[in-house]
């Protein structure tokens, strides 16, 4: 018996799927966090954390994808990759990106989540469970929050940039984070260390941020909030002609990216531990 290959959903299709689990999961971790913060257990170090509202938040979203697309792979944070039985799809979930603002009640962590299509990152909403802002993008199709499309910052000096990054949980990649950044201050605006990759990159696509980068960020870290960025017309890259991947993700506007790129090259930003 021949089965008929199933049919490839489109991008709005797997936005859509996206945010409905999304805003699920954001209400679980909000109302976590409402009843105290429990389960807390350390990762690769002692200050990567992990709580039971990320793997409950997981759980649920990995549940609900199963359900209506019980063919796709998934890739989250706390469990692995999920094999997916011969769809082209794969989901790329960060139950709470910011897990340390989330133990402290900063309200600045996210649910992330995204679309693959074929690697290709072509959906993905970010979440704020706290505030409420959730910030989209579909591939070809723009960067929004709130139903407001989305352009970045038009600053063109980096002087005048403000710039948002983000540090490991290895001690001695913190160092060369730190000293990396240390060179850079004196030539932007000032910097912000917000603490949840996926709201930094979401936050350049408004311009709120002029420009960001960090390295050592995971697949789960940036997917949706990469996308959201490229489609509000940032250039999201690596360094020297790489993808953004864990060695390098920038994300700036045209006229702002060459110039920090140039500089963290110089300062050998994607290298050390
Ligand atoms: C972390 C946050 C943080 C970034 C770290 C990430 P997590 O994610 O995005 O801002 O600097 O590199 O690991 O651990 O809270 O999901």
């Amino acid at each position: 018996m021949n089965l008929a290959p199933e049919a490839l959903p489109g991008s709005a299709e797997l936005l859509d799927i996206a945010v409905t689990a999304a805003r699920r999961a954001a209400e679980l971790a909000r109302s976590m966090r409402t009843d105290g913060v429990a389960g807390v257990s350390t990762k690769s170090t002692a200050t990567d954390v992990v709580t039971a509202a990320d793997r409950a938040v997981e759980r649920q979203v990995i549940e609900e994808l199963r359900a209506r697309r019980p063919h796709d792979a998934v890739v989250g944070e706390e469990s692995g990759t999920v094999d997916g039985s011969g769809s082209r799809v794969r989901w790329i979930l960060d139950p709470i990106d910011g897990t340390v603002n989330y133990i402290y009640g900063i309200p600045a962590y996210a649910v992330s989540l995204a679309a693959e299509v074929d690697g290709v990152v072509v959906a993905g909403v970010v979440r704020n469970p706290v505030t409420g802002d959730e910030w989209t993008a579909t591939r070809g199709g723009g960067a929004y929050r709130d139903g407001r499309r989305l352009t970045g910052s038009r600053v063109t000096e980096l002087s005048q940039a403000l710039l948002g990054t983000g540090f490991g949980y290895d001690a001695a990649r913190r160092s060369h984070q730190a000293r990396v950044l240390a060179q850079l201050i004196p030539q932007v605006r000032d910097i912000r260390r917000i603490g949840a990759a996926s709201i930094d990159l979401c936050l350049a696509a408004e311009g709120a941020l002029d420009m960001v980068y960090e390295k050592g960020l995971n697949l789960w870290d940036y997917a949706a909030g990469g996308l959201v960025a490229e489609e509000a017309g940032l250039l999201v890259t690596g360094l020297a002609g790489d993808p953004p991947g864990s060695e390098m993700v920038l994300a700036a506007p045209a006229a702002l990216h060459q110039p920090l790129h140039d500089r963290l090259v110089e300062l050998d930003a994607a290298g050390g531990p």
